[in-house]
Parts: C-alpha cells; structure tokens; sequence
C-alpha cells in the first residue's frame, strides 16, 4: 500500500527554556569576545586570510568551534566581504587597504549552540559615501531590534529597516535575510529585511525564540550575483558598495535581548 502523501510540515520554532537561554547567552558572549579580538587585527595591510587564521586559533584555543569551517563545504571560519562583496566573501591573499569597508562575519558554535554576529570595519579614510552606508546600515540594524518585540510580527523588523534604509537613499538586499538559531546554525523563521509583500511571513515573535537580524544595504541596486568560480561570494550587480550589520538576538517576556554586543565595538548610537 502507498504511503499517503503528506505535506511537510512547515518546522515550528523553538521556543527556548531557561537553560537553554543560558546556553545561547554563553555562545553570544564567546561570538562577541570573539569579535573584539578581530577589532585588534583588522587594519591597513591586513590580508583577510590572516584575519581568518587568527579566528580560527582563537576559537580552538577556547575550546570552541568556527561554526562555518566546513559548512555546505564553506572553507574558511570567517566570511570576510570588502566592498561590493556582499557577504559569504572567502577570505584570501586580499590585502585591506585605506578606503575599504569590511564586513567580517564570524559564528562560533560553543557548547552545541551557535551564535552568530558580523560587523563592517572601516579601513583607514572612507569616502563620505562609504561612511554614511555604514552609518545607515548600523542605525538599522538597532531599528529592527527595536521593532523586535514579544508577539509582534516577524515583518515589523525588516519594514523599520527598510523604511529607513530608503529615507538614506540606499537600498535593501533581498535575497539573504536573518534567521532562527539554536543547536543548528539556520532554522525558522527567516527574517526579511525588507517591507512585507504580499506573501510575507506570518511568523509571530514569541518569548523563547532565538534569531538573527543582519540587513544588507547597498549603494546601488539591491540585486546581487553569486560569483561562478567559487559559488560562494556575493556581489552586487552593479558592483557599487554594500555594507552589512548582525547580532543575535533572544526574544524574552521583555522584550529582545541582543546575545552578541561587544565591549569595545561600537554601541548603540554610535557615529562613526
Ligand atoms: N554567518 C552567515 C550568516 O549570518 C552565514 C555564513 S555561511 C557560510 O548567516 F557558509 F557562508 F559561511
Ligand atoms: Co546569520
Ligand atoms: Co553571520
């Protein structure tokens, strides 16, 4: 006899106890540690290769894991996206030079649980452009947060970060958005970035439930393309510049705790 045929049901969110926001909490606070390390290396005639040599030395020596090593065969502990690189840029002989912007995204997996968070760098004097780009997409980031809150929907996030990104004239990637994390690295629910369309997700924000917000904002057109020779980097098409923020962030009763904050990163408010 045949099976019925079923459909999928769609993965339900978890909702996280206590203990297990403990975990998450301790992941972030190890992720954020991490980045602070990467603060001290990156600069002026740096290549990315060295800042992911590094990230990967820290990480195994405090005992945890680069949770991209390997994944989906991803080579390397970081991703490391300069300029028109979007994200998932693999880090390589490119040495970092006045006037870049680079996005370093790093996710560690401590104890079974991942957190996950990037931040893009200024390298020595930018343009005014670069520096507002930067700017824009940081104050974004802290808006979707904002936007976060218990029982609203999953799409108040990317309306009040894309509302904004447009009033700046820049505009918002479409193609990679935040996620749900836990025990795995993505799961529900996606988080888009940009204001919801017609089938937009109806995902509700629950206490309990663990994510990532990381919007992308471009210069130029939001359109990007994967480049064919590592299938791995994106870049926007009209290869205009692209900046990119992310924290991981647990819903609680009151309200969204970001896991991921550094101690010697930039704040909240903060102007570059
Ligand atoms: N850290 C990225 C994110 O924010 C994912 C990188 S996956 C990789 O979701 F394979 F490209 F490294
Ligand atoms: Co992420
Ligand atoms: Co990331």
């Amino acid at each position: 006899m045949q099976a019925p045929l079923r459909r999928k049901p769609r993965r339900r969110c978890p909702l996280y106890a206590e203990d297990e926001r403990e975990k998450l909490r301790a992941a972030g606070r190890f992720n954020a540690q991490l980045m602070d390390f990467v603060r001290t290396i990156v600069g002026p005639g740096v290549k990315t290769i060295d800042i992911d040599r590094q990230v990967y030395e820290y990480t195994k020596d405090h005992g945890h894991r680069p949770a991209t090593l390997g994944y989906k065969q991803y080579p390397k502990s970081t991703c490391v996206s300069v300029n028109e690189v979007v994200c998932h840029g693999i880090p390589d002989e490119t040495v970092l030079k006045p006037g870049d912007i680079a996005n370093v995204d790093i996710t560690t997996i401590v104890d079974g649980w991942y957190g996950d968070q990037s931040e893009t760098f200024l390298i020595g004097d930018v343009t005014e452009e670069a520096k507002r780009l930067v700017q824009t997409t940081f104050d974004a980031l802290y808006l979707g947060i904002a936007a976060a809150q218990p029982y609203a929907r999953v799409t108040e996030i990317g309306r009040a970060i894309e509302q904004f990104a447009r009033k700046q004239k820049f505009s918002v990637v479409r193609e990679y958005q935040g996620h749900g994390i836990g025990q795995e690295f993505h799961q529900d629910p996606g988080i888009p970035h940009y204001v919801p369309t017609l089938n937009a997700p109806q995902d509700i924000l629950e206490p309990g439930m663990c994510f990532t917000i990381e919007p992308m904002l471009n210069v130029g057109t939001w359109r990007t393309f994967v480049d064919s020779r590592d299938n791995w980097t994106v870049r926007t098409s009209d290869l205009a510049l692209s900046a990119q923020f992310e924290h991981t962030i647990l819903m609680t009763e009151n309200g969204p705790e970001i896991l991921t904050l550094t101690t010697n990163g930039p704040q909240p408010g903060h102007i570059f």
